[in-house]
C-alpha cells in the first residue's frame, strides 16, 4: 500500500552491517548515538513525535533483529514477537508501565524485558500533586476567567475549593509512585489510606497509611491518586459503583493509565456533581480527542501524560533502556528487568 511504502522509508538504518540489530520506535538520537557506539545497527522511525504505524513495525521487525527498543505508545503484541524470530534476545520500553507489551509471550520464548523503574517516581508522583492542587483550588478555571475577562468585582465564594491539609487520601496502589506521592503528603497533616491486591506494612507504615478495602477507600477518602498497573483486575476500577460510594467532595487523580478509569462513568460523576472534581495525566484514548464530552467540563483537568517529563528524568529514561538493550543482545540479565 502506497502510505505503507512512504512511512517504511522512514525507518533508517544507523550502522549497516554491525552484528547487533536494535530496532527503535522512535527518532531518539542520544540512543543512536550510545548503541551505534556499542556495534550495534539501529533501525529507527524517523520521527520524534510520530508513533511508529503498526504495519510499519510489523515491516521493519524481521528474524535478524535482536532487540526492540520502544516505548509505551507501542504495541509489542504475539504477532511482533514472532515476526522478530528467534534472534529476538531483549525488548526494553522507555517507561515504568509495560501493559503495551506482551510479557508471557516474551517470556515463553525466552526474551528480556526491561522498563525504567524508580527514576520517574518524584517527577510523576509530583505531577499528581500539582493535578490535585489544581482541582481542588481550581487554578485552571480560575486562570481561564483571568484571560476571558471573567474576573469580575472580587466576590466571597467565587473560585472556593477545598484544603488539602487535613484531607483523607486514598492512594490506590502503593508501589513506588504511590509511596512517593504518599511522601510528599508529609506537612500536610494529612490520614492516608491505601488500597491495592495485599498489605504492604512495611512500606505502607512509612507514610502512617493503614490499608483498606477499596469500597472503604471510596467512601472514606477527600482525595483518591490512582498509582496502579494497568491489569484485568484495574481495568474500569472506576466506573459508575465506585462513583456512587465516593464523596461529592472527592477529587480522583490519575496518572497511571486511563483504561484504570470508566471515562463514560466519570463524565457522568462529574457532570452530575457526585464527586467534585477529576485531574488525568492519562486517557483513552491518547490523545484524548478535542471533542471528547471530558473536555467540556470546568471540574476536570486533563494533561497529556506528562507524569515523567522532566529533562532530567526522560534523559536517565533513555540512558537505562539503552542500557537493558545492551545487556540483552549480551544475553546478560538486564539492569532493569520486568519478568
Ligand atoms: C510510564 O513510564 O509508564 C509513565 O506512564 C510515564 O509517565
Amino acid at each position: 500500500m502506497a502510505t505503507s511504502m512512504i512511512k517504511v522509508a522512514k525507518a533508517i538504518s544507523s550502522n549497516p552491517g554491525t552484528t547487533k540489530k536494535i530496532v527503535l520506535t522512535r527518532l531518539i538520537p542520544t540512543a543512536i548515538e550510545a548503541l551505534t557506539k556499542n556495534n550495534c545497527d539501529v533501525v529507527y522511525y524517523d520521527s520524534t513525535d510520530e508513533k511508529i504505524p503498526y504495519d510499519v513495525l510489523e515491516a521493519i521487525v524481521g528474524p535478524d533483529v535482536d532487540g526492540i527498543f520502544c516505548l509505551l505508545t507501542d504495541t509489542i503484541d504475539e504477532n511482533i514477537i514472532n515476526k522478530s524470530g528467534d534472534n529476538l534476545k531483549v525488548i526494553s520500553t522507555l517507561s515504568v508501565g509495560f501493559d503495551h507489551l506482551d510479557i508471557a509471550t516474551c517470556t515463553k520464548k525466552n526474551i528480556r524485558v526491561g522498563n525504567t523503574p524508580r527514576v520517574l517516581d518524584v517527577a510523576t508522583a509530583e505531577i499528581a500533586f500539582s493535578l490535585m492542587f489544581n482541582v481542588k483550588r481550581k487554578i485552571v478555571e480560575a486562570k481561564k476567567q483571568v484571560h476571558n475577562g471573567g474576573w469580575g468585582t472580587w466576590s466571597p465564594f467565587e473560585y472556593c475549593g477545598s484544603e488539602i491539609s487535613n484531607s483523607v487520601v486514598g492512594i490506590v496502589g502503593l508501589g513506588n509512585i504511590g509511596l512517593t506521592f504518599g511522601k510528599m503528603l508529609s506537612g500536610f497533616n494529612c490520614e492516608i489510606v491505601y488500597t491495592g491486591p495485599r498489605e504492604k506494612k512495611d512500606i505502607g507504615d512509612q507514610i502512617n497509611a493503614k490499608y483498606v478495602s477499596f469500597e472503604e477507600l471510596c467512601k472514606t477518602s477527600d482525595i483518591i491518586s490512582v498509582h496502579c498497573p494497568l491489569t484485568e483486575e484495574t481495568k474500569n476500577l472506576f466506573n459508575t459503583d465506585a462513583f456512587d460510594l465516593m464523596k461529592e467532595s472527592a477529587v480522583l487523580i490519575n496518572t497511571s493509565r486511563g483504561p484504570v478509569i470508566n471515562q463514560e462513568d466519570l463524565y457522568e460523576a462529574l457532570s452530575k456533581n457526585i464527586i467534585f472534581g477529576a485531574g488525568l495525566d492519562v486517557t483513552t484514548p491518547e490523545p484524548i480527542p478535542t471533542d471528547h464530552p471530558l473536555l467540556t467540563l470546568d471540574n476536570c483537568i486533563i494533561l497529556p501524560h506528562i507524569g515523567s517529563a522532566t529533562w532530567k528524568t526522560r534523559h536517565k529514561m533513555v540512558d537505562m533502556t539503552v542500557e537493558n538493550i545492551l545487556l540483552g543482545v549480551a544475553n546478560e540479565t538486564l539492569a532493569y528487568s520486568v519478568n
